[in-house]
């Protein structure tokens, strides 16, 4: 039984040993489970197998096995929030403790917003709320009720692509794709701001609205995005593009040629030692 366990088989329940102790409150869990004789392991595995986390088994301590449920019914400490999402409106009942992004992902199935990191740090996670940018990770479902939420899955016009999105693809602003939703939702915000005059920190004169969204200014308001494949070339490119209306802009690179490389005199590199 203990082999069933260890391989994660759900449901085996065995006779526990003496130096493995259950606390009280996990002793309190298993006898309203109706499981007895567990070692502290053995009721791990179990919890685990059941999809019950720590939430999941406080509520059980406190009774509320329907809020333990990892689906389906409602939490008692429930609040109504109506999430108005990419022109829908939907009426929940969400624990007042449901992020914006667990909502959009685990209630609304809408899974092109991304969980990165969890802690407002990558941007993966970046929807357009009234107009702003958010990080969807950090804002509670009931912060948001009622407003106007959208999502990289309400930018297309129904098989049109929204133009950063095709500009995206144009230019390659992606490889694995992972922060790209975060990334347009971003670049779409970043877009309004610029059109209402919003300075940023590298804005040199903050009493004109910008017109020329140089990389720099790309680069500083986009810098609460970020892209573990380093597409940021591709990603400046692309929103300067749609700011421009897709006009010609000079290039900010170019290739060293042979003789600067050779003036540089880098150490060689590469070869067997
Ligand atoms: S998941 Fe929200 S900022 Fe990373
Ligand atoms: S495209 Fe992979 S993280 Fe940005």
């Amino acid at each position: 039984m203990r082999d069933a366990l260890d391989s994660g088989a759900p449901g085996a329940v065995a006779a526990g040993r003496a130096d493995d102790a259950l606390t009280d409150d996990e002793a309190a869990i298993a006898r309203r489970l109706g499981v007895t004789g567990l070692s502290r392991r053995e009721f791990l595995a179990l919890m685990s197998a059941a999809g019950l986390g720590a939430t999941g088994a406080g509520a059980l301590l406190a009774g509320d096995a329907a809020a333990a449920a990892p689906t389906g019914a409602a939490p008692a400490n429930a609040v109504p929030v109506t999430l108005r999402v990419n022109g829908a409106s939907h009426a929940l009942q969400l624990d007042p403790r449901t992020t914006l992004l667990d909502a959009l992902r685990e209630h609304l199935a809408l899974t092109g917003t991304k969980k990165g990191c969890d802690h407002g740090q990558c941007g993966a996670c970046t929807v357009i709320v009234d107009g702003e940018r958010r990080l969807s990770c950090l804002t509670l479902a009931a912060q948001v009720d009622g407003e106007a939420v959208t999502t990289i899955e309400g930018l297309a016009d129904g098989d049109r692509l929204h133009p950063m999105q095709a500009a995206f693809v144009e230019h390659d602003g992606f490889q694995c794709g992972y922060c790209t939703p975060g990334q347009i939702c971003s670049a779409v915000a970043l877009l309004s701001e610029i059109e209402r005059g919003d300075a940023s920190h590298v804005t040199a004169d903050v009493s004109r609205k910008v017109t020329e969204l140089t990389d720099a200014e790309v680069r500083e308001r986009m810098s609460g995005n970020i892209c573990r494949c380093g597409a940021y070339p591709k990603i400046v490119a692309a929103i300067q593009d749609v700011h421009s209306g897709g006009a010609p802009r000079p290039l900010t690179w170019r290739y060293v040629g042979q003789d600067e490389l050779l003036a540089l005199n880098l150490p060689a590199t590469g070869g067997a030692a």
